[in-house]
């Protein structure tokens, strides 16, 4: 298969790389499982953490187990499409066996209508806007299928008016925060799980019905820590091929931490991004802790 940067088009409103709007039917009508188990997050959020701590979590502790595989393989990327001969997520997901642990990145409108039919449980983890755009800004300067964020100054605005891949990040966290009253959804803070990395694995193993020992889940804090998850392979996007991620213009596993956004902006991108912030969290009632 040939990799370029896709171009974004509307699905419903909100923009997708190519390859998954030529395939969005198929995404549309795909078939939940009622022990699928869904990790869904706006991309940047601290999805691949907690991807860790779920299948860590699921096999008590046992970190071999966790190290059979990369994460991208553990947990199938719902609505991720390629040009062949890659196989789409879907394709994927219908070879699977259950339970299948499943990641998306879409809005809560986007997911397949029967994820809430099967009655599917979902973990949806939420980052701080600012932390969360210079995130994404590196990340799409690494991942090569993803557009060229271009320079830091136009990717802000582009942010701001949702024109980057999957969307506004504003309708994506207050979405899934609304959605939390219908369906089971677990809705967890990346700045709750660095204050307080043990409170919030926590309710992971209640959310998951699994009752862990304080030195599992010691070991789960240990294990999913940023500096050793950088050092595994199988949680640090390493065996991803060049073409696809490129980790020497910018790691996959960057800083981890909360606050970096203050290296990135210039007091007056902070003044502008707070002004669109009030703006567009009016009425809600999400509230991020960091409000920075
Ligand atoms: S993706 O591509 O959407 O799946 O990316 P995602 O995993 O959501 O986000 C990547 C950011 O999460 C940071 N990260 C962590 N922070 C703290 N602790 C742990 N264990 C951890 N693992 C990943 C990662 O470094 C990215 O954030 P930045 O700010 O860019 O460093």
């Amino acid at each position: 298969g040939t990799f370029y940067r896709f171009c974004l088009e509307p699905v419903q409103g909100v923009p997708l790389m190519k390859p998954i709007v030529n395939d969005w039917k198929r995404v549309e009508s795909f078939q939940a499982r009622p022990d699928d188990f869904l990790i869904a997050t706006y991309p940047k959020a601290g999805t691949t953490w907690m991807q860790e701590i779920i299948d860590l979590v699921l096999h008590e502790g046992d970190v071999e187990k966790t190290k059979r595989a990369p994460t991208h393989v553990r947990f199938p990327f719902l609505e991720i499409c390629s040009p062949p001969p890659v196989p789409s997520g879907i394709d994927v997901l219908e070879k699977t066996p259950s339970p299948r642990l499943i990641k998306t990145h879409l809005p809560y409108l986007l997911v397949p209508k029967s994820f809430w039919e099967q009655n599917c449980k979902v973990i949806y983890v939420a980052r701080n806007a600012k932390d969360n755009v210079v995130s994404y800004y590196y990340f799409d300067q690494m991942n090569k299928t993803q557009p060229d964020p271009g320079p830091w100054e136009t990717y802000i605005e582009k942010f701001l008016r949702g024109d980057v891949a999957w969307g506004s990040w504003f309708d994506h966290v207050i979405g899934w925060w609304e959605a939390k009253a219908k369906h089971p959804i677990l809705y967890i803070f990346y700045e709750d799980m660095k204050e307080d990395p043990k409170r919030e694995i926590r309710k992971v193993m209640t959310f998951l019905e699994k009752n862990l020992s304080e030195d599992v889940l010691e070991k789960v804090v240990q294990h999913t820590s940023f500096k050793v998850m950088k050092e595994n392979p199988m949680a640090n996007y390493s065996s991803m091929p060049d073409y696809i991620m490129d980790h020497s213009s910018s790691p996959f596993m960057r800083k981890g931490e909360v606050g970096d956004w203050k290296n990135q902006f210039t007091d007056a991108q902070r003044k502008m991004f707070d002004e669109e912030y009030a703006k567009k969290m009016q009425g809600t009632d999400l509230n991020f802790k960091v409000q920075i």
